[in-house]
């Protein structure tokens, strides 16, 4: 079995972007800059955030964080998106979610300027992605891409089996591994809450992506031997066997699964520290206005 450590190709990734910040500044032109969008005090929200500035602050970007408070109006909102969407020293900007519930958050992620949308979340590069055109890819699917790019993986004619519909994860990976690209030229089953006989199907998966939010969710029974196994699953669970008496788990149930397969990614370190590299580097596309020109 080998591991896919997304921790060091990330670490890769940002000693390239990196460099990349330096021959800029050395052209006397200015870094790329990101910008963050904080309604209220979501802890997890607050911690992603944070994690984003000192990402930035490692490979030389600057960044902005707007922090606002929770019962802000919905108009208030779009105002301080309008605001982003125009200001040219900013290149691209995120709207952390979730959003509180007074607000429609799809009317919030709608009036994000696409060429400034580096979640990739706009129905508009959603859609470009789809039919293959240049887009911004939202930071897990780009991430779980990525990875299997440099960990030199073959999808091409495999059986890509992903678990999870949702429009983050689980929705685009499945549209990213059937296109005509490397990694991609699969062939995808998506399965989710109403999928019957999930085990049969999971099982013939030369590539399994768990993107589902239950920890532990997949045995071994469910994985066919040799496969390669992508864990998107990220879960704080109590420990005994811990200092902090956490640990993270994911939605494989990892000391199983990885007897049987020929590649698996940990958690952690495995598709977490490829999320935020992603938005690095869809905010370096951003600042060299590689997607719209
Ligand atoms: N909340 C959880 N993940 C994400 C993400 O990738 N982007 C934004 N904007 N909010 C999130």
């Amino acid at each position: 079995m080998e591991l896919i450590d997304g921790k060091k190709t990330a670490a890769e990734i940002k000693d390239e972007i990196a460099a990349e910040v330096k021959k800029m500044m050395d052209n006397d032109e200015r870094p790329p800059h990101l910008a963050a969008v904080l309604v209220g005090n979501d802890p997890a929200s607050e911690t992603y955030v944070s994690a984003k500035e000192k990402a930035c602050k490692q490979v030389g970007f600057s960044s902005s964080t707007y922090k606002i408070e929770s019962d802000v109006e919905e108009e208030e909102l779009l105002k301080t998106v309008e605001f982003l969407n125009n200001d040219p020293g900013i290149d691209g900007f995120i709207v952390q979610l979730p959003l509180p519930d007074h607000i429609d958050e799809q009317k919030i992620i709608q009036s994000i300027k696409p060429s400034k949308d580096v979640d990739g979340f706009h129905p508009e590069n959603v859609g470009r992605m789809t039919i293959g055109l240049p887009a911004y890819i939202s930071a897990t699917p780009n991430g779980i891409m990525e990875l299997l790019k440099r960990a030199d993986i073959e999808t091409q004619g495999k059986n890509c089996v992903v678990l999870g519909r949702s429009n983050i994860v689980g929705r685009p990976i499945s549209i990213l591994m059937s296109r005509t690209t490397q990694p991609g030229n699969a062939t995808v089953t998506v399965c989710h809450s109403k999928t019957q006989n999930l085990k049969e199907i999971t099982a013939a998966a030369d590539i399994l992506i768990v993107a589902m939010g239950k920890p532990h969710f997949v045995t071994a029974d469910m994985v066919k031997e040799g496969a390669i196994v992508v864990d998107v699953g990220i879960h704080r669970v109590e420990s005994d066997k811990t200092k902090s008496g956490f640990k993270l788990i994911g939605d494989v149930k990892f000391d199983e699964v990885s007897q049987k397969v020929s590649h698996i990614t940990p958690v952690p370190g495995g598709i977490g520290p490829m999320t935020i590299v992603s938005l690095l580097m869809n905010t370096l596309r951003a600042r060299k206005n590689e997607i719209y020109h």
